[in-house]
């Protein structure tokens, strides 16, 4: 190991900083942690490389039909402390070879936060290293930065298309910490639009997935869905849930079993429609901007039809799309790890003072 990467930890804050900017990439070891929502995670990253990403989900919400604030903070609270051993003990490190720990402060709801927080914290104070503060949206957008030898990085300026159960947004990516909002959801966000619509059809929560799997094997134009007008580059999906809602009550009140019937097509032609409407903004975008790199980030964009709808754009546009590996699109430590690794080396810490941010913007 340098030794610059053991003594940094040891030194006061200022020094730290100084030394954070000289160290080699492999030197700089990261202990990453997500509780935003109703995945506790944690991740080591040896510079942009990840050795380990353990993420435990929490099935209590299914019965409910939807994360439950209460539920999720208790469940993070006894998942916490196995979930960073078990990736302390996958990367084979001690937690002593730690150079710094970052967490994500926020967007996302206040109990699960505070539990990942006051975790950090204290764990960063007991080791006497630094603390590294992250939005877990910045780091949606920056999990393509994973080294990883089969995925290319996108070049500044990029779009990036934030796809997920809390957020719809466009963002022009000027520079790893230089984002701009050209455009996003005025309601429901679309990882909401698939969850809402199929709890319609009577599927567990999340939905999304499920939605994927069965539109996989049904006809896309069985049933078109009217698309929302919405001015610029914003988007709107609580008419669309709507619409699928009514849609579904009246065919049901002709027949009972239509559901049962026809699920795989009402999955394909709802995937349609909400991909038509992701696709015609990133269209706009792309032309609005003159950029032609685009990345997606966050859960939706496991979606396999916004996956093909991107790849047949990169011939028909000229575009250059970035995806990431399934593991990284969905709530992960990891990407929490990568933005910790980018501050470290601008030396971009936070102090013991710092409080978890349930609404956190992009461009804070
Ligand atoms: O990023 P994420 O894990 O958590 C948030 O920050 O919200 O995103 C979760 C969302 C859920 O709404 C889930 O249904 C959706 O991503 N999702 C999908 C797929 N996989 C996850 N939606 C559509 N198709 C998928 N394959
Ligand atoms: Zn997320």
């Amino acid at each position: 190991m340098d030794k610059f990467c053991y003594l940094a930890p040891k030194l006061n804050n200022f020094t730290t900083k100084f030394y954070s900017k000289l160290l080699k990439e492999q030197d700089i070891y990261i202990l990453a942690i997500e509780s935003s929502c109703d995945d506790t995670s944690a991740a080591v990253l040896r510079g942009k490389e990840v050795l380990s990403n353990v993420v435990a989900t929490q099935q209590i919400h299914e019965q409910y039909g939807g994360v439950v604030p209460e539920l999720a903070s208790r469940a993070h609270q006894q998942h916490i402390v196995p979930v960073v051993h078990q990736a302390l003990a996958k990367a084979n490190i001690d937690k002593k070879a730690v150079s710094a720990i970052a967490f994500t402060r926020g967007p996302g709801l206040m109990g699960s936060l505070l539990v990942g927080t006051s975790f950090a914290k204290s764990l960063a104070l007991g080791l006497e290293i630094p603390l590294i503060e992250v939005n877990h949206m910045q780091a949606h957008i920056l999990s393509h930065f994973i080294e990883d030898s089969n995925s290319s990085v996108p070049d500044f300026p990029f779009l990036a298309l934030t796809i997920s159960g809390g957020h719809t947004q466009i963002v022009m990516v000027k520079d790893y910490f230089e984002m701009e909002i050209l455009g996003e959801t005025l309601d429901d966000a679309v990882g909401e639009a698939f969850d809402k619509s199929a709890k319609i059809l009577g599927l567990p929560y999340p939905g999304g997935p499920l939605v994927d799997k069965y539109a996989q094997s049904g006809n896309p134009d069985a049933f078109p869905f009217p698309r929302p007008k919405v001015e610029g580059l914003n988007f709107s999906f609580s008419g669309l849930k709507t619409s699928i809602l009514y849609f579904v009550q009246r065919e049901t009140a002709k027949n009972p079993d239509f559901i049962k019937h026809n699920l795989e097509d009402v999955c394909a032609s709802i995937q349609k429609t909400i991909i038509g409407i992701l696709m015609a903004k990133l269209k706009k975008a792309s032309k609005q901007t003159e950029i032609k790199r685009i990345a997606i980030g966050g859960g939706v964009s496991a979606n396999s039809g916004i996956r093909d709808a991107l790849k047949r754009a990169e011939a028909k546009h000229g575009w250059s799309t970035y995806m990431p590996k399934f593991e990284y699109c969905t709530d992960n430590a990891a990407m929490i790890g990568i933005v910790g690794y980018f501050k470290y080396r601008q030396g971009k810490f936070t102090d013991q003072g710092i409080t978890a941010k349930a609404r956190y913007a992009i461009e804070d």
